[in-house]
């Protein structure tokens, strides 16, 4: 029978240590790319691409993430209360009626693998999704809105097999991501022969980097719970996702979009940039800024170094 997508899992105990101090009492997945948050663009993504469970595997200091995800009867009737109907709408919508969200602790950083572990009790025997919110990614006018996870959903249906989101990133930075090495290629889908976690650029295999976006077949669970601790000392779900490889076929997606690296500095402020260039209500206003105070500034620059 053919099984249908109905989970997803955000890893979000992670400390955020590369946002300090702004992480320090406030969740990274909190972080604001205009007017939201990272974990809200992710399980937005989520909803458009089907799912009706939102698993999240959260630590002790992470209840901004449970706050946000859950009914606020003081603000709402306070919205009411003033018939700020439109503001009133955005913080009912946050989470739609059909979708129920769960909350399962990772009682240790012990890395990705582990926190993935963590929610096999609700995920139970089903093929599921995991997103990382760090790695947020547009699909708005290149690939007609369709989310990178719908994307994905689409290539399951034909497959039945697990599906790995991938971009290519500069050589010199395999050592950031889960690389794999492709085989057999139709389009946009490649057949994986081998995965390495952050495999220096000398001896890695290829630059396609996995981003934060996997669907997994259950049998991942047998080998979270199997393998012993890999990079950094932490049980990684790409080495349980090769072993995988030993018992099923494993698919490489490189998926339609524009990805933001959200965990790195540099990353945030472009997707700032642009999320702010694409939204209605500031585009115009944000353009004519940035063309009135950095044009020139641009301009020099671009003389200066011979660009
Ligand atoms: C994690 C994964 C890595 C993947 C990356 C994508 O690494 O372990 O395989 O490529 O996310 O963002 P992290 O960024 O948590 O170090």
């Amino acid at each position: 029978m053919e099984k249908i997508i109905r989970k997803a899992v955000f890893p979000v105990a992670g400390l955020g240590t590369r946002f300090l101090p702004a992480t320090k009492a406030n969740p990274k997945e909190m972080l604001t790319v205009v007017d939201k948050p990272l974990i809200q663009y992710a399980a937005e993504e989520a909803v458009n691409a089907g799912i009706e469970e939102l698993i999240f595997v959260t630590s002790s200091s992470k209840r901004a993430i449970e706050d946000h995800f859950d009914k606020n009867y003081e603000l709402e009737s306070e919205l009411e209360k003033k018939g700020k109907t439109e503001l009133l709408k955005i913080v009912q919508e946050v989470v739609p009626a059909n979708v129920t969200c769960v909350y399962v602790r990772q009682p240790e950083a012990l890395g990705l693998g582990h926190a993935v572990l963590c929610a096999k009790p609700v995920v139970g025997d089903e093929p599921f999704a995991v997103i990382l919110a760090d790695d947020l990614i547009n699909c708005g006018s290149d690939c007609a809105g369709k989310s990178v996870l719908a994307q994905m959903i689409s290539v399951y249906n034909n497959n039945h097999a697990s599906i790995l989101g991938v971009e290519e990133v500069p050589p010199q930075e395999t050592d950031k991501y889960g690389i794999v090495d492709p085989g057999e290629t139709d389009g946009r889908v490649s057949r994986i022969n081998n995965i390495v976690e952050k495999p220096l650029p000398e001896v890695a295999r290829s630059n396609l980097a996995v981003v934060g976006r996997y669907i997994l077949t259950p049998a991942i669970f047998k080998h979270l719970e199997q393998i012993p601790r890999g990079a950094g000392g932490e049980i990684q779900l790409t080495d349980a996702i090769e072993k995988l490889l030993c018992d099923e076929q494993v698919l490489a997606y490189r998926f339609q979009g524009k990805r933001y690296d959200c965990g790195s500095k540099l990353g945030y402020l472009q997707a700032t940039v642009e999320y702010a260039l694409e939204h209605p209500e500031l585009r115009d206003d944000f353009l004519a800024y940035l063309v009135s105070e950095f044009g020139e500034r641009a301009r020099e620059h671009l003389r200066a170094t011979g660009d």
